[in-house]
This record gives C-alpha cells, sequence and structure tokens, in this order.
C-alpha cells in the first residue's frame, strides 16, 4: 500500500452512514488506515463517523451517492487534491433487495433505481478511482455482493 504523509493507507467505503459499510469503516480505520465514510447524506455520514472519531480513529465523512456521477466526480477530485492517490475501494452500497420481483411482471422503475445504485454505481466508482488505484503500490477493489446476485442461487 500506499503511505501518506502520516504513513496511513487511504481506504473509500460507499454506503458507510450505517450497516456492514460503517463496520468495514471501523475495522480499516482500527488498521491503522484513513478511512473516507461515504455517505449519500453528508450530515448522516458526519453522524456516524463522530464516535468513530472517538475512538481515535481516522475517520473522514464525504457526501457521496454512487447513483450521481457528479457525486462521484466530486468525491474523485478531492481525494485526487488531498492525497493523490487511493488504496482501497470497498463498493458497498446497495439498496432494494427486490425478491419479490419477477421478471415478467417487475416495476422497471424499481429495477432501474436498483441499477443505478447497484450496478452502474460501482462501475461509475470504478472507473472514477482506477487511475488514483493505480498510483497506489497495492490497489484493492473490493464489491460487496449478495446472494441475490448470484446466478447458481438463482431459480425460475
Ligand atoms: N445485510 C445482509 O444480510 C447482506 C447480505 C448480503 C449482501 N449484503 C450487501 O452488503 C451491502 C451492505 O448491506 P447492509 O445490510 O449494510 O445495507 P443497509 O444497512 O441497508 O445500508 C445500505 C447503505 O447503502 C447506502 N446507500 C443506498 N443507496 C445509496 C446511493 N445511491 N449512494 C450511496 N449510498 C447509498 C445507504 O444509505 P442511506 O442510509 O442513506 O439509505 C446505507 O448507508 C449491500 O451491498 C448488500 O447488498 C448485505
Amino acid at each position: 500500500m500506499t503511505q501518506d504523509k502520516k504513513n496511513r493507507a487511504i481506504a473509500i467505503v460507499t454506503g458507510a452512514n450505517r450497516g456492514i459499510g460503517l463496520e468495514v469503516v471501523r475495522q480499516l480505520a482500527h488498521r491503522g488506515m484513513s478511512v473516507i465514510l461515504g455517505s449519500r447524506d453528508l450530515e448522516k455520514g458526519k453522524a456516524a463517523a463522530v464516535a468513530l472519531t472517538n475512538e481515535s480513529l481516522t475517520v473522514i465523512p464525504r457526501q457521496l451517492d454512487v447513483s450521481e456521477p457528479e457525486s462521484i466526480a466530486r468525491l474523485a477530485t478531492q481525494v485526487e487534491a488531498e492525497f493523490g492517490y487511493l488504496d482501497i475501494l470497498v463498493n458497498n452500497a446497495g439498496i432494494l433487495y427486490d425478491t419479490w420481483q419477477q421478471a415478467n411482471t417487475a416495476d422497471l422503475d424499481t429495477v432501474r433505481q436498483a441499477l443505478e445504485t447497484n450496478t452502474f454505481g460501482p462501475w461509475r466508482m470504478c472507473q472514477a478511482f482506477i487511475p488514483l488505484i493505480r498510483r497506489s503500490q497495492g490497489g484493492r477493489i473490493v464489491n460487496v455482493s449478495s446472494e441475490g446476485g448470484s446466478l447458481a442461487s438463482m431459480s425460475g
């Protein structure tokens, strides 16, 4: 991993104001990393980060909606200016575990909303941050998935 001025690796976790994302932030920060806590509502992100910074962890809340290209571009610009590189991207944000839907009757607005966050979101994040990850000495991208997206467990 690349080391910053304080000898810390830099990580971003999307959808990190609660749930699994918040715990991933906590565990990466406990390993000595500077972790950018992505939250589509910045106030929720700040509130989530408070408890972690109270544990003397380096957690930086930032506004990030993975369904909005402008939001992603803004964060990429900030990270480039602030650190110049990125070591770890955790694509965690996810919505609409819509197992109630069937392909032949699915509400396509719901499907579109899910695709924007669950599919195009991580894809956009990769496109925006791979140039910064290439500057890391050991960059990693972690895509958090779900059994709901497992072809092996899908049935008619
Ligand atoms: N929990 C499980 O049992 C389980 C099992 C398998 C896989 N997973 C996967 O693990 C990941 C996290 O799951 P979780 O249970 O922790 O989910 P969760 O508690 O529902 O949290 C989802 C997080 O994603 C954020 N988010 C939603 N849309 C977003 C967007 N457009 N841009 C940025 N952030 C957005 C939410 O923000 P808001 O607070 O603003 O809504 C929230 O912070 C998901 O990818 C999920 O598919 C979870």
